[in-house]
């Protein structure tokens, strides 16, 4: 039997700009930051070693994602899963392990040649974190490190992966029409009580380099604490590009806004929690009960989500 993923447990990204992403961290975000083995940067925001981890180079990008199993064993199981499947993978090197912190962990790529990373977890810290800035914590535990939001050229191969690879559970889907003739559908997956730990949008035609994710969704444990990273994040000159405003899948009151990468930050509260014995997929038509609008607009400019402008929860 396949073993199932836990939760996302961590998001690796290669940034080119150590000290502003630092400062990002610390500052916008109010996670913990902390030098980590083989130079690279640990961000913790609870009791896990390391919930996101910086290296550094010039992709300015996701470069992989962990999921985590069960047990050492469970992450052996994976690897027969994967080869009944056909999909290539490797262990993690000693240094990947210890830059993770994690026990035993797998390497493979997704039909975009996203990395992504199955893995058993080394004993938590002793003392959860106490964020500075963000007096209510972050809510982590059973819905793991947050969320990740992949942009697919092929979507639906990515649907494939997210359905018979990862083995995640349809939440639920947005279908929009941003122009006549013209579908798109967004697909989103729990592997725990979090509404979503992946989803999975089709590439949007905008200006700019591609980008492997389109945001990834840290969760506060109070609304007040996304205003004040919001005002956290414009003190900090980051643009916020879509406004406070509430999803109608996962409930969820965030704003987005840029990190230094380019891609996004989506800071959250509020998710709706899943019960796996009683959920049934939904399917919405539109992207946010209300706000989500871009950032400034005026009244009348920004109702709704404009087409050209689609955020995905
Ligand atoms: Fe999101």
């Amino acid at each position: 039997m396949t073993p199932s993923i836990l939760e996302l447990g961590y998001l690796g990204f290669e940034v080119s700009d150590r000290e502003r992403w630092k400062r990002f961290a610390s500052e916008v975000i109010g996670a913990d930051v902390a030098d980590g083995p083989c130079s690279t940067t640990r961000l913790k925001i609870d009791d896990a070693p390391a919930r996101f981890i910086l290296s550094y180079g010039p992709a300015n990008d996701l470069s992989y994602a962990g999921w985590r199993v069960e047990s050492a064993s469970d992450v052996d199981a994976f690897s027969k899963h994967l080869k009944v499947h056909g999909v290539s993978h490797h262990w993690a090197s000693d240094d990947d392990l210890e830059i993770r912190g994690v026990l035993r962990a797998l390497q493979f790529r997704d039909p975009e040649g996203n990395w992504h990373e199955v893995y058993a977890a080394q004993p938590k810290a002793s003392s959860p974190l106490q964020s500075k800035l963000v007096s209510s914590g972050f809510v982590t535990g059973n819905g793991g490190a947050g969320h990740v939001v992949f942009e697919a050229d092929d979507y639906p191969r990515m649907i494939e992966f997210a359905n018979k690879i990862l083995g995640v559970k349809l939440s639920d889907n947005i279908y929009l029409q941003p122009a006549p003739g013209v579908k798109i559908e967004v697909s989103f997956f729990h592997a725990n009580e979090r509404h979503h730990s992946i989803a999975v949008a089709p590439r949007a035609p905008v200006p700019g380099p591609k980008k492997r994710i389109h945001h990834f969704m840290v969760e506060v444990g109070q609304v007040a604490d996304v205003g004040r990273a919001r005002d956290r994040c414009l003190s900090f000159g980051l643009p916020v590009v879509m406004d406070i405003g509430q999803h109608p899948n996962d409930q969820m009151i965030s704003f987005y806004a840029h990190t230094p990468s380019g891609f996004l930050v989506e800071v959250g509260w509020g998710g709706v929690k899943v019960d796996e014995e009683s959920w049934k997929a939904q399917a919405f038509d539109r992207v946010s009960n209300w706000g989500h609008r871009p950032f400034g607009a005026l009244p009348g400019e920004g109702g709704g989500v404009p087409a050209a402008a689609v955020e995905v929860a």
